[in-house]
């Protein structure tokens, strides 16, 4: 039953800081059905942030069976993924740099796991590794920048670096759910995962120079980047996979979980498998766990065709338009490029990359190149 008043049709008179003000019944009825229509709908779920809610009345707005032989969804058993032995003796993770935000304010490095054979010294710090460092120092000011490894690397800029790194020696995981792990790149794949589950922030490739500062992306548990599929006439949005260069998770993300549990399968003959191609397949599958940038954002240019050269002898890309993130550099199939890098070189030469890696020259940088090539003579 509808009160008498709207029934009437008749004006209601209501008293608003002592002035009587006369409403009439049907604009006032409009009035608080607008309101409620607009309320609503912030009600409603939103996308994303969070697994999804599983309430004993709705999800998502649609009404379970009344029938007594439903289980509650709050009796079901919670999942965990099977994890293998994970080294707890991670760093702690640090605080994420505001509030709201959930990856942590560190930086991950994993380096020096190939074997140095008996009476060898590690190969050196190139200096492009350096300048990739310098580059996520500058940009992402984290907190603790971690450089996890078995093997410390040698030469003048790793001495210049190095007062910025908390160093943490460990042992490269040998074998993960039973599988051996032979490659050591295969090795350092999963090393990250570790770091990130334990410790969370962002894992970055030795080979990656960080453009701007990712703060917008770190308030989601976790985030990684489409790598392209070579084949061209494949749509941007169905890429190769996900590439493990970039890692932005907080500890014990539910993604990160999976993707480790996902290693259970791990086969130590396919290359790429594991890294990029099913972090994609475990997106697809649950999207609310993860943001998926596109390949601008960490991974291009590209390494096929002549994009690696474009990049090294043109000045036709502008990473700074593009709006990218950060830039792997993809070092194995560039190292002709990156190992004829100088101070000089990379402040004369107006190409791409030199452009790129310019604001991250240090200030020693001239003194140390100097030196370092009168050593070598
Ligand atoms: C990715 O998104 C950016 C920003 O919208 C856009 O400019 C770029 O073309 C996209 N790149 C790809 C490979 O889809």
């Amino acid at each position: 039953m509808l009160p008498t008043w709207i029934q009437n049709g008749r004006p209601v008179t209501v008293r608003v800081a002592g002035r009587p003000i006369t409403i009439h019944a049907l604009p006032l009825v409009l009035i608080v059905l607008g309101l409620v229509y607009l309320v609503y709908p912030s009600k409603a779920p939103s996308y994303g942030y969070l697994p999804r809610q599983n309430t004993d009345d709705t999800l998502w707005g649609l009404h379970r069976t009344k029938s007594p032989f439903l289980v509650p969804p709050r009796d079901i058993l919670p999942f965990h993924h099977k994890l293998p032995q994970i080294p707890d003796n991670f760093p702690e993770p640090v605080k994420p740099k505001t509030s709201g935000m959930r990856v942590p304010n560190s930086v991950h490095y994993v380096f020096g796991f190939k074997d140095v054979a008996e009476g060898q010294s590690p190969d050196e710090l190139p200096y492009y590794a350096y300048l990739g460092m310098r580059s996520a120092l500058l940009n992402l000011r984290p907190t603790k920048m971690y450089f996890h490894y078995k093997h410390l690397p040698t030469g003048p800029w790793w001495e210049l670096i190095k007062p910025h790194l908390t160093l943490r020696e460990m042992d490269p995981p040998e074998e993960i759910f039973g599988h051996k792990i032979h490659k050591f790149a295969h090795k350092a794949d999963v090393a990250r995962m570790y770091a990130m589950k334990r410790s969370g922030g962002i894992y970055l490739d030795i080979d990656m120079f960080v453009v701007k500062p990712f703060d917008d992306l770190l308030y989601y548990p976790t985030t990684l980047g489409m790598e392209l599929a070579t084949d061209s006439s494949r749509s941007p949005l169905d890429p190769q996979g996900l590439c493990n260069a970039v890692i932005i998770a907080e500890p014990d993300s539910p993604f990160v979980d999976r993707w480790i549990a996902a290693y259970e399968s791990f086969d130590p003959d396919d290359w790429a498998y594991h890294s990029v191609a099913k972090p994609w397949q475990l997106a697809r599958e649950h999207p609310e766990e993860i943001q998926v940038l596109n390949a601008t954002a960490f991974f291009w240019p590209m390494w096929h065709g002549n994009e690696v050269e474009k990049v090294h002898e043109r000045d036709e890309y502008d990473f700074i338009r593009s709006g990218q993130y950060a830039y792997h550099a993809w070092e194995s199939l560039a190292m002709k490029y990156l190992r004829e890098l100088s101070p000089h070189s990379i402040r004369t030469e107006d190409t791409s990359f030199h452009r790129l890696v310019r604001p991250f020259i240090g200030p020693e940088d001239d003194e140390t190149y100097r030196k370092w090539k009168q050593g070598e003579k």
